[in-house]
């Protein structure tokens, strides 16, 4: 594994015991309605959940489908492992990373990840991986912090960026939509209800 993977891996798996915690007002306050929205435009059998964390999306997997997790840090993995248990729910985990999936061309109906390609250290290389193993007329669903639009707010976010990775392993100042939309899907909408930073994207492949 490269440095740079290493480093934030590392990060993932220091904080994964506080995790939730860190993120409980956030979540109670605005990213719980995000989940909801991106979730109900999953559709398909087969679903992969890219960099599942600690299992904060399992409460919105829905009831009839094949689900199949991943993510590269073996704490966030752990008390995914846990949840999983607790909750019951119907869900293959796997350690494995995104820049390089262990799934077939064309697997899955619905690829789906939630606040991951601010830390994928290769985003671009992530999100092929997406498309390569999502099928055709399938689609991938993101649910990302990206760079603000706004000049004087990015020239922050940049400034901040490398400090906010030595912390957590998130970077704040990615351009996933730019990314996305170079990917080749055949169209890419991003929900009108997005703000400057958090986005709902959808990709058609
Ligand atoms: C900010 S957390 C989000 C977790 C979860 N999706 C959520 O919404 O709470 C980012 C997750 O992506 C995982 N991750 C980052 N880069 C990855 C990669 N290259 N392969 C697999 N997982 C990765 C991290 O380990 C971490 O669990």
């Amino acid at each position: 594994m490269k440095a740079n993977s290493l480093l934030i891996k590392q990060r993932y798996d220091r904080i994964a015991p506080y995790f939730e915690g860190l993120e409980a007002v956030m979540e109670g306050l605005f990213f719980k309605h995000k989940r909801q929205q991106l979730w109900a435009k999953v559709d398909g059998y087969h679903i992969l959940e890219v960099g599942v964390g600690t299992g904060k999306n399992f409460a919105y997997y829905p009831d009839n489908a094949r689900m199949t997790a991943v993510d590269f840090s073996p704490a966030m993995l752990k008390q995914a492992e846990q949840k999983k248990a607790r909750k019951q729910v119907n869900v293959d985990l796997n350690l494995m990373d995104i820049e390089s999936l262990c799934f077939a061309d064309n697997s899955f109906d619905t690829v789906i990840g939630t606040f991951v390609f601010c830390s994928v250290p290769l985003p671009m290389r992530g999100l092929k991986e997406l498309y390569r193993v999502c099928k055709p007329g399938g689609q991938v669903l993101l649910l990302e912090h990206v760079l603000s639009a706004r000049p004087v707010l990015a020239r922050l976010m940049h400034w901040l960026n490398p400090l906010v990775v030595k912390l957590v392993g998130a970077n704040i100042n990615r351009k996933t939509v730019r990314n996305v939309k170079a990917c080749g899907f055949v169209w890419v909408r991003i929900n009108e209800g997005s703000g400057d930073i958090f986005k709902l994207i959808e990709a058609r492949k």
